[in-house]
């Protein structure tokens, strides 16, 4: 631009016209000095800038140019014009990507801004900005946009995951199919119809956010590699750049690493950054005197913040840990609780982890055994009912004597198998027990013989929204009980009040609708009329134990299999390896169960 563009913008600015902003994007150099340009002339303000947008419908391009302006003005400045227009009056100021991604530049932790970007998030219309002011919070809070995204969705009504499919130009489609997709979809459905359209499509919007998916979904294959590194050559979209830029840090490959060399000597300051964070999350050690010369040289300050960090990202080992675990753990894209065609459980081993991390110290056994011993009842042929690895029937065999044989319960094939092998290393089988392959409702222990204990840890009703299964199963229970027999169950306490529901909140994407942790945890709450479902009679709530594993590795495995990859990054983050859990244990003797059902007809 020559001198005389840059007053022509900077005058047009001045009198609230947009026509010179509206025709091309304009380079980084030119905005700074637009801005310096202004920043002399007495009768600017930046609510000039910002009146642009929020009195005409301007195009992409200008929004664009007028968020980058002013980056480089005050932020009390432009959070002072931000706090003198009311919420009814920000209608076009959420529909601007360019203010949101300016907002996202502030460089401290600013209220005001926090709370714009949560309503652009909440309300707003334009996708595009609804995703830039999740990115910009990310920046500023350190909150994972995604999660942030996929949360703000649960409270609306949404798409199948095929009509999502119809659009990938919308970005909420975009979040839609993460949100609908289970393993077996992304193999089958998305994997295939991204390719396809990735192939034949012209659309450079459409293009940007399949990029983004594949990468995100780690579906990058050789030929889709191939197109996307000619891209990266030829166009001259520079979001289309940027974004072919991240899909290669997710999944990165070593022949990435050349074009990111390359950038790391582009004009546009972005993808200069973008370059080096890339490198950066290689960890390769070539690199390093190239960084610290670039270091030394370098006077912008983002590009010297992304400098220092890739240094330490590929020196340090901290780093090099974090990139392993990212690599390993960091593939389920909603977790298995939440996928029916890939039901946590299926993997035995992650399931038994995160079984035995659940009150290591026993302290809920301990207590139900207790009561059995000052009863004391005499137990015989007991019954753990929804085994899975088999806690209940573990701290049996190791704690407590019992007549006749110990039932353990499951209808998963996998789980049964993985406790049989547990049981022939430990050499359980010196006492007697029975791994029986059933349902709860149609066990039967052989020749009619009935048990006085039957418990179920986590495993009882198998589905507490079904009334009839419900009652079919506690009519077995009782058909299986002897007459002075009892029937305990361990599971939540049902107010859903802990760390770990929080947890489930955040990283689930389940059915139900609400706009924050209090709103879904009465609504789960709500869901269940009595103990179980079943009119079970509680014996303790409130049982604060936690869910505490060994190591921050296994943590982030078994968490990130089952919470999903956003809540694996959130525990790599925060090193956490301990949740809260709010149990409650149910008591029933055969009597008060014949209550029930027959109350229940
Ligand atoms: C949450 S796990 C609990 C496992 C174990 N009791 C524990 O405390 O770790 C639930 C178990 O119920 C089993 N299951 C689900 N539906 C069942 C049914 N209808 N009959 C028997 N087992 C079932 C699953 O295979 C799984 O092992």
């Amino acid at each position: 631009m020559i001198l005389a563009d840059l007053v022509r913008v900077s005058n047009d600015i001045l009198k609230g016209k947009t026509k010179s902003l509206e025709q091309e994007r304009i380079s980084e150099n030119n905005l700074l000095a637009i801005s310096e340009f202004l920043k002399r002339n007495p009768q600017f303000e930046v609510s000039n800038l910002v009146n642009i947008i929020l009195h005409n419908e301007i195009n992409e391009v200008c929004d664009w140019n007028i968020g980058s302006l002013l980056q480089h003005f005050d932020y009390n400045e432009i959070i002072d014009v931000l706090s003198n227009i009311k919420p009814s009056m920000r209608g076009y100021l959420y529909d601007s990507i360019g203010f949101c991604w300016a907002l996202g530049e502030c460089p401290y932790k600013n209220e005001q801004v926090i709370e714009f970007l949560y309503e652009v998030i909440n309300n707003g219309r334009n996708p595009e900005s609804w995703w830039r002011a999740s990115f910009a919070l990310e920046k500023i809070t350190g909150k994972n946009a995604i999660n942030n995204l996929k949360r703000s969705m649960k409270n609306s009504e949404s798409l199948s995951l095929k009509e999502s499919l119809q659009d990938l130009t919308n970005k909420r489609n975009i979040i839609n199919i993460l949100l609908k997709s289970n393993s077996k979809d992304i193999k089958e459905t998305i994997y295939p119809y991204l390719k396809r359209r990735f192939d034949i499509s012209r659309d450079e919007k459409e293009l940007i956010n399949i990029i983004w998916l594949l990468g995100r979904l780690r579906l990058y294959d050789s030929e889709m590699v191939n197109k996307s590194l000619s891209l990266l050559e030829n166009s001259q979209n520079y979001e289309l750049k940027y974004y072919i830029l991240q899909a290669m840090v997710e999944d990165p490959k070593i022949l990435y690493l050349d074009y990111f060399e390359k950038f790391l000597h582009s004009e546009d300051m972005l993808i200069k950054k973008m370059a080096i964070s890339g490198i950066g999350d290689f960890g390769n050690n070539n690199y390093v005197s190239k960084l610290n010369k670039m270091l030394e040289r370098e006077t912008d300050p983002k590009i010297i913040s992304a400098l220092t960090t890739a240094i330490y990202k590929i020196e340090n080992n901290y780093f090099n840990e974090n990139r392993n675990y990212i690599k390993k753990y960091m593939v389920n894209e909603n977790g298995l609780i939440g996928d029916d065609t890939d039901k946590w459980y299926a993997d035995a081993s992650i399931y038994n982890l995160f079984s035995e991390a659940e009150d290591p110290q026993n302290i809920c056994f301990n207590l139900i055994f207790k009561r059995i011993l000052a009863k004391k009842l005499k137990i015989i042929n007991p019954i753990d009912m929804a085994t899975g690895t088999g806690r209940a029937a573990k701290y049996i065999l190791n704690n407590i004597g019992y007549e006749g044989t110990l039932y353990a319960v499951d209808y998963s094939q996998q789980m049964l198998d993985y406790f049989e092998r547990t049981i022939n290393r430990q050499k359980y089988y010196v006492k007697n027990i029975d791994l029986v392959h059933s349902k709860i409702e149609d066990f039967r222990i052989p020749n009619n013989a009935k048990s006085s204990f039957i418990i179920s840890s986590f495993g009882f009703p198998s589905k507490i929204s079904d009334k009839k299964r419900c009652r079919d199963e506690l009519q077995n229970v009782y058909n299986l009980l002897s007459e002075d027999g009892v029937f305990v169950t361990l599971g939540w306490d049902e107010t859903f009040n802990d760390e770990l529901n929080n947890m489930w909140y955040k990283y689930i994407p389940d059915n139900i609708k609400a706009s924050n942790f209090e709103e879904w945890r009465k609504n789960r709450e709500e869901s269940i009329t009595s103990p179980r479902n079943c009119d079970l009679s509680w014996y303790k709530t409130n049982l604060k134990v936690p869910l505490l594993y060994d190591t921050l590795e296994e943590t982030i495995n078994v968490m990130g299999h089952l919470f999903g990859r956003d809540a694996a990054l959130e525990i790599l983050k925060s090193r956490k390896r301990m949740w809260w859990m709010s149990l409650g244990i149910t008591w029933n003797d055969k009597k008060s169960i014949s209550k029930i059902l027959k109350n229940n007809k």
